[in-house]
């Protein structure tokens, strides 16, 4: 049997953790709505984003996270716990935290409430056989151990979307963002011709993210030379990252590894495909990074040799729409554009736009010079590597 909903925006539907009731005779639902009632929550609202979508129940994609335990992996759990196309159905992290209920194990840090009917979950150590039943794995490891465990989930048959940076610039490798090179999922086809039945996909550094996502736009425009300097949240750095005695009232101008990984993986991400291989862009990119004391968003100055006029541009951020639609994930707007305010984006104010999915830019002005501020763990980590889930979804590589 074929089950069939619709779902709402979340205020015509969604009450609380739970679908109470979508009843028939009222004036916002259409007429192929069941009612539903019970275990089902949907208190994610980010997966109504005010517009509508179907999704057929029976085909539920099961899913596992592998770090479940850890500041990336709490995101997804987060975002996976009421998803409309994925089931969440197990949970992996280190030797420590296996064979114990996640819920006794984890100590959980979002805002968000604690999503209940997850505790139960058995946390599972990191491999294939004990992630037999999952069709997709998250992977929100550590780079050092993620290089081999995900080699090995994607030999063993699995789809694995990747946080970690070990596999990001391998050749066979797509490091993805939606809105900016969709296309790039065509290296899976080169990745299954060597004889792999899974496949391994990746989303970017969490400045890259940001970047990137901001410079779609312009992309129509000739430029050779991005300048970038990041002000980084400290949740970039994992819960053991940095100490309270370091960056309290303080700027740390060096985060490892991060400003090779804005010059390196921004060429790849704007490159563009030919035959089965991806032509890195051209233009160079120069990044300095700095860690201040903000909890979550990462702040970027930028500045491109864009030659038109500042108007111009204005008008191609105001008109951009992203080239794809359609994922729960995504959000309403890919970029928000603060056109009139002269003191925004700022984190506080402004990551949560879009369930954090959302980019924000301002101060766009001669230079060329502007901000742009997105949510490192959401648009810059977990929310990144479901939407690519979703969209190899889509596109039906799973
Ligand atoms: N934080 C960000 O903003 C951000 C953004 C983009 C990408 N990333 C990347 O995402 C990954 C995770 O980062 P994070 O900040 O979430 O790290 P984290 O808070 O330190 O969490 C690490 C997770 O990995 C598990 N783990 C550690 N050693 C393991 C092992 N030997 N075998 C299996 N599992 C093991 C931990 O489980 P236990 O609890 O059992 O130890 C925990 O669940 C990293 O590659 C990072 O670079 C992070």
């Amino acid at each position: 049997m074929c089950l069939k909903i619709e779902f709402y925006h979340y205020n015509q539907v969604f009450a609380g953790s739970a679908i109470e009731a979508i009843c028939p005779d009222d004036k916002n639902v259409k007429n192929n709505v069941f009612i539903i009632t019970g275990e089902m929550g949907f208190h994610n609202p980010s997966y109504s984003n005010g517009k509508h979508y179907t999704q057929d129940l029976t085909h539920m994609i099961n899913v596992g996270v592998l770090g479940a335990t850890g500041a990336v992996g709490q995101r997804f759990v987060e975002l996976l716990a009421d998803h409309p196309w994925f089931n969440l159905s197990t949970l992996a992290a280190s030797e420590r935290s296996a064979g114990k209920p996640y819920g006794k194990i984890v100590n959980w840090r979002l805002e968000t409430p604690f999503p209940e009917k997850i505790a139960k979950i058995k946390v599972v150590p990191t491999s294939p056989k004990a992630m037999k039943d999952v069709d997709l794995v998250f992977s929100a490891l550590p780079a050092d151990i993620a290089t081999g465990v995900e080699n090995t989930f994607a030999d063993a048959g699995m789809a694995v979307c990747s946080n970690a940076s070990s596999h990001r610039m391998e050749p066979t490798i797509p490091l993805v963002v939606p809105e900016v090179n969709p296309e790039h999922l065509g290296l899976i086809d080169v990745q299954r011709d060597s004889g792999r039945d899974g496949f391994i996909v990746t989303n970017p550094n969490c400045s890259t993210i940001v970047m990137v996502t901001a410079l779609a736009p312009l992309r129509k425009f000739k430029f050779t030379d991005i300048r970038v300097a990041t002000m980084q949240a400290i949740s970039g750095a994992g819960f053991a990252g940095v100490a309270a005695m370091s960056i309290y009232d303080n700027v740390i101008p060096y985060i490892g590894q991060e400003e090779e990984k804005m010059e390196t993986e921004t060429l790849k991400i704007m490159g563009t495909m030919k035959g089965n291989k991806v032509a890195n862009a051209s233009f160079k990119v120069s990044a300095s990074c700095h860690r201040v004391p903000v909890i979550d968003g990462h702040s970027m100055a930028i500045w491109i040799d864009i030659k038109e006029p500042v108007e111009k541009l204005k008008k191609t951020f105001r008109e951009y729409k992203p080239p794809i639609k359609g994922l729960p994930t995504q959000p309403e707007e890919s970029i928000h554009f603060f056109e009139g305010e002269k003191d925004r984006p700022q984190p506080r104010l402004d990551r949560m736009r879009g369930n954090g999915m959302t980019v924000s830019v301002g101060r766009l002005r001669e230079g060329i010079r502007f901000v742009a501020m997105g949510h490192n763990t959401i648009r810059g980590a977990a929310g990144a590597s479901v939407l690519n889930a979703e969209l190899i979804t889509k596109k039906k590589y799973l």
